[in-house]
This record gives C-alpha cells, sequence and structure tokens, in this order.
C-alpha cells in the first residue's frame, strides 16, 4: 500500500504580519478614532450632494453636525433598497456624473436595476480591500487567479479582477459558464486560486468527475466563495473534493461589491469585516434597534471613504451577528445563514434554504445540488425538496432510503413535513452565478 500522499492545502499559509495593512492589526482604539473621522466626512458628503439625504436627515431632525461619537450614528436614517430604486438610475451619486469612471447594477428579482457608480479613488479602495481579501485568504503576489465570477454589471467579476491584479497575482478573467473550458483552464494554466459562488463550484466538481480527472490532483489550492449563503457542510464538501481550502468572501454591490468582508485562512471563524472602509451594525429588523454584540439580526452598513455613492445605514437584509477580532483587530460577522426575503414561512415555521442544505450534506450520498418548490395544491403549503444522489450513490434502493432519512431530519430538526425527491445527478438545473434555491409556485396575494 503507498502511503498517503501529503495534503497540498499544507503548502498554503496566512500572511506574515508584515504583509497585512497596518490597520488590520491596530489596536480597537485607533480604529475607532478612525471610523469616528470617516464618518463625520461621509455624513457631511452624503447630507451636502445627495438630495434624498439631505431631506431625509431633515424629516428625521438630524444633521451632520449631530454626529459626535461612533454611537450617535444610531440617530441616522436608514437607507434601504427602495430608496436605491426611487432614486433610479443616478439619484444617488454624490459627485458629478463625469466623475464617475464604473457603473455597476445588480439585477433585482423585478424591475428595475439598482445602479452603483465609482470614482476612481473608490475603484482604488476597491482593488484594496479585495487585494486584502485574496491575501486573508492565503493568496499572495505570483499566484495564478481562475476568476469564475461573472464579468459584467454584476460586481464579482470585475471586483476580484482588480483585486487580484493589485495583489498581483496573473488574473485569468474567465467569467461564469463553459464548464469544460473551465476545467481546460484550470488544467492547462494551473492557477493556485480559483474564485466563483459555491454551487457553481460543484458544477466544475461534476465536470472533473464527467471528464475522469482527480479534482484532489488539481493544481488548486485556495477557493474565495461567496455571492450567496454557503454553510460549514458545503465548505467541508468542497475542500475534501478539491484538498483546497475553502475561504468566505462577502460584499454587496450597493456598499461596494466583493471584499467588504473575507474570511482567514488561518482561523475560518467568520468573516472579518474591513472596518476602515464599511461600517458595520446589526439591528433588530422589527424594530430598527442597533443590537449589542453577538446578538443575531439584519447587518446595516455605513461606507466610510466611498465618493461616488455613499451609503448611510444601509439595510442589506442579511441576517447574521457581529462579533470580536480574531486573526486581525476588525470585527467578524458570522458567516450568512440568509436574507430576510429568503427566509421561508411554512405552515407558520421559518426556515432557510442553508438549513436544508446542512441536512443534505450529512449524506455522504446526496449532492449538494438542491432545490425547494413551494406549493399550495389545496389550503395548505407544501415543501417538496429536490435534490441530486452523486454520481456513485445513483441507484434505486440507496436512493428511496436517503429520500426518507433527509424527510426525517428535516421533520425532526426543523418541524416541516417535506417530500424529499432524490433525482438522478444533472437533474437540477445549474447556475453559472447565484443558484436558485427555492421556486416559489404558491399564488400571490
Ligand atoms: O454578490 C458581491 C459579491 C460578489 C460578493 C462575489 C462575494 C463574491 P450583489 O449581487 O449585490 O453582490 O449581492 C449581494 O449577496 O447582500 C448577500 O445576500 C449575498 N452574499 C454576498 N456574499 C455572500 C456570502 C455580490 N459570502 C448579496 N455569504 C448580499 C452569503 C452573500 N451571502
Amino acid at each position: 500500500m503507498t502511503a498517503p500522499s501529503r495534503s497540498k492545502r499544507a503548502e498554503v499559509h496566512p500572511p506574515a504580519r508584515a504583509e497585512l495593512d497596518p490597520i488590520e492589526i491596530a489596536s480597537r482604539d485607533e480604529i475607532s478614532a478612525l471610523q469616528r473621522e470617516r464618518l463625520r466626512w461621509t455624513l457631511q458628503h452624503a447630507y451636502d450632494n445627495v438630495p434624498h439625504y439631505r431631506k431625509a436627515f431633515d424629516e428625521a431632525g438630524v444633521h451632520p453636525s449631530d454626529f459626535h461619537d461612533l454611537a450617535d450614528l444610531e440617530k441616522f436614517p436608514f437607507t434601504t433598497k427602495d430608496d436605491l430604486r426611487r432614486n433610479y438610475p443616478f439619484g444617488m451619486f454624490a459627485v458629478p456624473r463625469e466623475k464617475l469612471v464604473r457603473i455597476h447594477a445588480s439585477s433585482g428579482t423585478t424591475g428595475k436595476p439598482t445602479v452603483v457608480g465609482y470614482t476612481q479613488h473608490d475603484l482604488d479602495v476597491w482593488a484594496e480591500v479585495v487585494a486584502r481579501s485574496i491575501r486573508a485568504s492565503g493568496g499572495r503576489p505570483g499566484m495564478v487567479l481562475h476568476n469564475a465570477y461573472g464579468y459584467g454589471l454584476f460586481t464579482g467579476g470585475l471586483g476580484l479582477h482588480i483585486g487580484g491584479e493589485k495583489l498581483g497575482c496573473t488574473v485569468v478573467p474567465v467569467s461564469g459558464g463553459m464548464t469544460e473550458r473551465q476545467v481546460m483552464l484550470i488544467e492547462d494554466f494551473r492557477p493556485q486560486i480559483i474564485s466563483v459562488t459555491p454551487s457553481y463550484m460543484l458544477v466544475i466538481l461534476d465536470e472533473f468527475r464527467n471528464k475522469g480527472k482527480d479534482p484532489r490532483t488539481s493544481s488548486l489550492l485556495i477557493g474565495i466563495f461567496g455571492a450567496e449563503p454557503w454553510t460549514d457542510a458545503m465548505r467541508r464538501e468542497i475542500e475534501e473534493a478539491f484538498d483546497i481550502h475553502a475561504v468566505d468572501i462577502y460584499g454587496l454591490s450597493e456598499v461596494m461589491g466583493p471584499g467588504v468582508a473575507n474570511e482567514c485562512i488561518e482561523t475560518k471563524d467568520g468573516l472579518h469585516i474591513w472596518e476602515d472602509h464599511f461600517y458595520p451594525e446589526v439591528i433588530d429588523p422589527e424594530t430598527g434597534r442597533v443590537l449589542p454584540e453577538g446578538e443575531k439580526g439584519e447587518l446595516v452598513f455605513t461606507t466610510l471613504t466611498k465618493e461616488a455613492m455613499p451609503v448611510i445605514r444601509y439595510r442589506t437584509r442579511d441576517l447574521t451577528r457581529l462579533l470580536p477580532g480574531t486573526a486581525r483587530s476588525m470585527r467578524r460577522m458570522e458567516k450568512i445563514t440568509g436574507r430576510s426575503d429568503d427566509m421561508i414561512i411554512i405552515r407558520g415555521v421559518n426556515l432557510f434554504p442553508t438549513q436544508i442544505e446542512e441536512l443534505i450534506l450529512r449524506s455522504p450520498y446526496l449532492s449538494g445540488h438542491f432545490q425547494i418548490v413551494l406549493s399550495r395544491p389545496a389550503r395548505l403549503d407544501e415543501m417538496d425538496v429536490n435534490v441530486e444522489a452523486k454520481p456513485e450513490a445513483w441507484n434505486e434502493a440507496l436512493v428511496a432510503q436517503e429520500a426518507q432519512m433527509l424527510s426525517h431530519h428535516i421533520k425532526a430538526l426543523i418541524g416541516i413535513s417535506a417530500k424529499v425527491h432524490v433525482l438522478a445527478p444533472g437533474s437540477i438545473e445549474r447556475s453559472l452565478g447565484k443558484a436558485r434555491r427555492v421556486i416559489d409556485q404558491r399564488p400571490k396575494g
């Protein structure tokens, strides 16, 4: 018997302290002082240059001069996606249109997209925080970065692109899709890093296996996964399959794009928020009250340095909690379990798709390709879970047993009766970017 070869993951090292930006390991006092100064500037900049903020602050009876300390931020009104939509396309910009060097937009499920803009300085900051994120993930100058986030109005592709270049990586701008070509380029260009949504990484994994190639022997060492919720169970799945480190990257276009927060490879214990540029709060989504550190609620961001489109207390709808720093001084946010608008309420029970993902991946025979279908055939809501078997597990007896087991776990641990259908590999629609986890066929209204 041959001895198991040493894991290639062991080749990746966290950055040395000297490689970090000094602010990443500064004292909390230094970070707070910088935030105070930058918040003061941002509030004034927004008030002076964006009619929406002037009106909203006036209506709330607050003025930028009321801001003295970080706790004063609470007096200022929230900003929502609806505010951005109402000011479509360019109404939220704080600089003349000619000063913008880039526009991005998020598609949105209905109607017009949400438009965001950047000055050259904003792009420089964005590149810096993404470079910092890649470095926190274990990336180094000189590594090849296979960037499979979508290029275009979506911020994923170009965000990782400018950050990778800034760090000194060789960036391969593959974008999403053409899965066979993804695998070919990974084999031929031998990247150490891949950046992609976790759900599309599973599609790439399938392609490796379809081609009879062992993903563990690929050149990849690090995966930088985000743009959608994913669980620690999914992390283990991907890390084992490719023998890589899977690291979480978070961001949203309204605040900047990817690189608002990132995990550190040495701890993988939640995402450090790059607090020198983005000020986080967690609020009770019902009352709007700011919650103490450690309590779970809706994440809210105020930008600290953005020129083109400052956002004040932007309600992300993402649910998480703030935690103290570990590998860096900057605070962490717990891995996101879901968005308030992804929450499924079925017969009075609240549920997030990540809870189903967690249970599916307990089974060695089920893959991470799944969809939840909600319907109302009579008066009551029903939930069906469609999940693919792993190719090697595709046999009828096993499939029936796994369906029953998953249905049992969902009932026992979440409290919902669901019909589980274990399907043949390849039956569930593939997304090139963010996966569509829920299909809601219930009548509206
Ligand atoms: O998804 C930016 C991004 C690109 C982040 C690439 C990471 C990697 P939007 O399209 O504006 O921007 O969508 C933002 O996606 O509010 C979250 O609900 C979700 N999201 C982003 N990253 C994560 C993550 C990009 N790591 C919305 N975990 C956010 C969970 C995430 N959800």
